[in-house]
C-alpha cells in the first residue's frame, strides 16, 4: 500500500496529468486536493487526447474511485459538463462536502479584479479561483455540503451575496444575481451532483486503512503556490505536499512517496518573473515543438531553460522522494541544452536560493551549465535506452537536487515512458 503525491515542481503544466494517469494503473483512488478548473491536465490514451480541468485523471478508468477533495474549489457547471463529455465510461466519483463552490459572482469578480490591475494584472485563468478562495478565507464561502439543505443555502447566500454584489458594483460589473436566482441554481446543482457529495476525508482514509494504493494529483505548481510562489503572480491555493494532505483530508504522515514532476525545460503562463525565459528563436522552437499553449486558456506559454534554483525550493518545501522528468523528447536533436545552476545578483554576487522578493529576483541573472544535445535516433523507449548525453543531463539534475529520477517521459502517451 502506498500513498503517492504528484506535485508540479515548476509553474504548472509539467505533465502531471500524464504522470498521474501512468501511475494510476496500480491505484484504487485518485484524488484532487487543491485548485479548481484553472487546471488543465492532458491525458493521451491510445492516441486520443482527454483534457480534464476538475475531474481527477483517474476518472477514465472504471476501476478507480475519483475524489474531489475539500481543498478544491468546484465550479459545478464545469464539473457537470466534464461528466457529460465522459459519458458512462468512467469510474466512481465523490466530492467533499467541505469543498467550496465557485459561484457565478466569483467568475465575474475575477475579470473585474484583473481589469482593475491594468498592466500589473496576474493573468489569471479568469475562472473565479481567487475570489472563491478569498470568500473561503473570509468565512463567507458556500460549500458543496451546504447545497444539500434549503435553509443552509439561504443562510450562506445572505452572508455572501451582499459583499460580492458590492464588489461587483465597485468594478462596474452589471449583473442580475439575486438570492432567489442563486437559490434556484444551487438546488439544480443539488439535483445533479447531490449523490456525489460525501465526507471525502473519511472515504480516502478508509482506502488507506484498507491498504489500497492512493494517488493525490496535484494541480498547478510549487512556484505559483500562495506561500512560496512568485507572489503576487500566483494562484490562491497550495500546490505542495502539505497542501495535498490537507486538501484531501489525510494526515501528512500517511504520505509515502512524493513525485516531483518537472519538464526538462520550463514554461509559464500568465505574468510574473521568469529568470531563464528565452525570448528568442530557441524559446519559439520549444513552444512550437512542445505545443506549449495553455490547456485551459489556449494562451501561448512562455518558455525557458530548466532552473535548478527553482527546483531546490520546490524540493525543500515538498520533499520529493523522486522526480518525473517530462518532455525530454522536445529537447532532442538540439546542438546544446542549458540548465540554470544558480543566479548572479547584479552580475556579481552568487545567489543559490530562490528569493522571495521580486525586486531582488529582477536583479538576478541565471548562470548556466551547457550540455551536449542528443539525437532522437538514439532513443529506444521499448528497451529503456536513452542516449548517453541525455543520461548525463538527467544525472546532473538528480545529483544536484539529491533526488532519484523515477520516471523519464518522452512523449504524451502512456507507452512513451521509461521507469527506473
Ligand atoms: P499538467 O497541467 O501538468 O497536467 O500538464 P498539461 O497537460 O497542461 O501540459 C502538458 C502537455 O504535455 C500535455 O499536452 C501532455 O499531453 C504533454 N506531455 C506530457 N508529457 C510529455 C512528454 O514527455 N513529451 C511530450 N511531447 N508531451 C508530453
Ligand atoms: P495546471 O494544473 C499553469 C496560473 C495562471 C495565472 C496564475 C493565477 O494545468 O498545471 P488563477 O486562475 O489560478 O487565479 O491564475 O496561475 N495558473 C496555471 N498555470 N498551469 C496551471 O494548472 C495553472 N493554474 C493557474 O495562468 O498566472
Ligand atoms: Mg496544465
Amino acid at each position: 500500500m502506498t500513498v503517492t503525491t504528484i506535485i508540479g515542481a515548476q509553474w504548472g503544466d509539467e505533465g502531471k496529468g500524464k504522470i498521474t494517469d501512468y501511475l494510476a494503473d496500480n491505484s484504487k483512488v485518485v484524488a484532487r486536493s487543491q485548485g479548481g478548473n484553472n487546471a488543465g491536465h492532458t491525458i493521451v490514451i491510445d492516441g486520443k487526447k482527454h483534457k480534464l480541468h476538475l475531474l481527477p485523471s483517474g476518472i477514465l478508468r472504471k476501476d478507480i474511485t475519483s475524489v474531489i477533495g475539500n481543498g478544491v474549489v468546484v465550479n459545478p457547471d464545469v464539473l457537470l459538463k466534464e461528466l457529460n463529455n465522459l459519458g458512462k465510461e468512467r469510474g466512481k466519483l465523490f466530492i467533499s462536502d467541505r469543498a467550496h463552490i465557485i459561484m457565478p459572482y466569483h467568475k465575474l469578480l475575477d475579470g473585474g479584479e484583473e481589469s482593475s490591475k491594468g498592466k500589473s494584472m496576474i493573468g489569471t485563468t479568469g475562472n473565479g479561483i481567487g475570489p472563491c478562495y478569498s470568500d473561503k478565507a473570509s468565512r463567507i464561502g458556500i460549500r458543496m455540503g451546504d447545497i444539500m439543505d434549503d435553509d443552509m443555502i439561504i443562510e450562506r447566500l445572505e452572508k455572501a451575496l451582499p459583499r460580492n454584489l458590492a464588489l461587483l458594483d465597485h468594478y462596474g460589473i452589471k449583473n442580475r444575481l439575486t438570492i432567489d436566482s442563486l437559490f434556484e441554481i444551487c438546488k439544480g446543482w443539488r439535483e445533479s451532483l447531490g449523490d456525489f457529495i460525501t465526507d471525502a476525508s473519511l472515504l480516502v482514509n478508509q482506502h488507506i486503512d484498507n491498504k489500497d494504493n492512493v494517488l493525490l494529483e496535484g494541480a498547478q505548481g510549487v512556484h505559483i503556490d500562495i506561500e512560496y510562489g512568485t507572489y503576487p503572480f500566483v494562484t490562491s491555493s497550495s500546490p505542495t505536499t502539505a497542501g495535498a494532505a490537507l486538501g484531501s483530508g489525510i494526515a501528512p504522515s500517511k504520505i509515502d512517496e512524493v513525485v516531483g514532476v518537472t519538464k526538462a525545460y520550463l514554461t509559464r503562463v500568465g505574468s510574473g518573473p521568469f529568470p531563464t525565459e528565452l525570448e528568442d528563436e530557441v524559446g519559439e522552437m520549444i513552444r512550437d515543438k512542445g505545443q506549449e499553449f495553455g490547456t485551459t486558456t489556449g494562451r501561448p506559454r512562455r518558455c525557458g531553460w530548466l532552473d535548478l534554483v527553482m527546483l531546490e525550493l520546490s524540493h525543500r518545501i515538498c520533499g520529493f522522494t523522486s522526480l518525473a522528468i517530462t518532455k525530454l523528447d522536445i529537447l532532442s536533436d538540439m546542438d546544446e541544452i542549458k540548465i540554470c545552476t544558480g543566479y548572479k545578483l547584479d552580475n556579481d554576487t552568487e545567489v543559490k536560493h530562490f528569493p522571495s522578493s521580486l525586486s531582488y529576483l529582477a536583479r538576478c541573472s541565471p548562470v548556466y551549465k551547457t550540455f551536449a544535445g542528443w539525437s532522437s535516433s538514439n532513443i529506444d523507449i521499448s528497451k529503456g535506452i536513452v542516449p548517453a548525453e541525455m543520461r548525463t543531463f538527467l544525472d546532473f539534475i538528480s545529483k544536484s537536487l539529491n533526488v532519484p529520477i523515477s520516471i523519464v517521459s518522452l512523449g504524451p502517451g502512456r507507452d512513451e515512458t521509461i521507469v527506473s
